[in-house]
């Protein structure tokens, strides 16, 4: 009885201090993953002339083995993409890639600003993001996404599904999908 009234007392002063900030904070989750630059915007800016939308042109599987994959990513972002990609974003490059290959429906977050919620996710997928305030639809329009939500500060995911494959997005973790569905 004494640690039911002390777990909801937590759960008092958690949601009592997330419900509506006046000025909203730059940085609501204070440890959140976002990649302003965006790994599908990327694609389609420096490397769909070449390997087609999305990747469509690539060859199945890669001639490239998963170690290798790393260094000609680098190399072509350097090279032909004229557009070199620091640490952070090159990982999620190849993320993307591995994803891709594997079938999988690629979702990532580029942005929070006040409680509008910005990402990027795979061609034709639907798009969700899944909180304690329940589930809202986000927008699609190509592979952005927004989506407009009550409480930012709370712990929430973005979910992602295109017919039977589905990704969970976490926040906290990471900004983007990696193979597998995770976030
Ligand atoms: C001007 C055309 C061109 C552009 C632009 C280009 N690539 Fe390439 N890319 C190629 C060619 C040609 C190959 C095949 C070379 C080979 O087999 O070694 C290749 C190979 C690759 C491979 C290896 C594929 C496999 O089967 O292992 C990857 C990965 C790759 N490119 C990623 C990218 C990325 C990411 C970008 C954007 C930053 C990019 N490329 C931009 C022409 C291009």
């Amino acid at each position: 009885m004494r640690s039911r009234l002390l777990v909801s007392a937590a759960g008092l002063i958690i949601w009592g201090c997330s419900s509506p900030p006046s000025t909203p904070p730059a940085e609501p989750f204070g440890d959140v993953q976002v990649l302003p630059l965006g790994p599908l915007t990327y694609f389609q800016a420096h490397c769909a002339r070449c390997h087609g939308p999305y990747g469509a042109f690539y060859p199945e599987p890669f001639k490239s083995d998963p170690a290798t994959l790393v260094t000609r990513i680098d190399e072509m972002a350097r090279g032909p993409g004229d557009s070199p990609l620091d640490a952070a974003n090159l990982a999620a490059q190849v993320a993307f890639h591995r994803v891709m290959r594997a079938g999988g429906v690629f979702l990532s977050l580029t942005s929070i600003e006040g409680g509008l919620v910005r990402g990027e996710a795979s061609a034709g997928a639907e798009v969700e993001i899944v909180g304690p305030w329940g589930r809202m639809t986000a927008e699609v329009d190509g592979h952005l996404w927004k989506c407009r939500i009550d409480d930012v500060s709370g712990p929430w995911v973005v979910e992602g599904r295109i017919g039977s494959e589905r990704s969970t997005l976490n926040p906290r973790k990471r900004a983007y999908t990696v193979p597998g569905g995770g976030g």
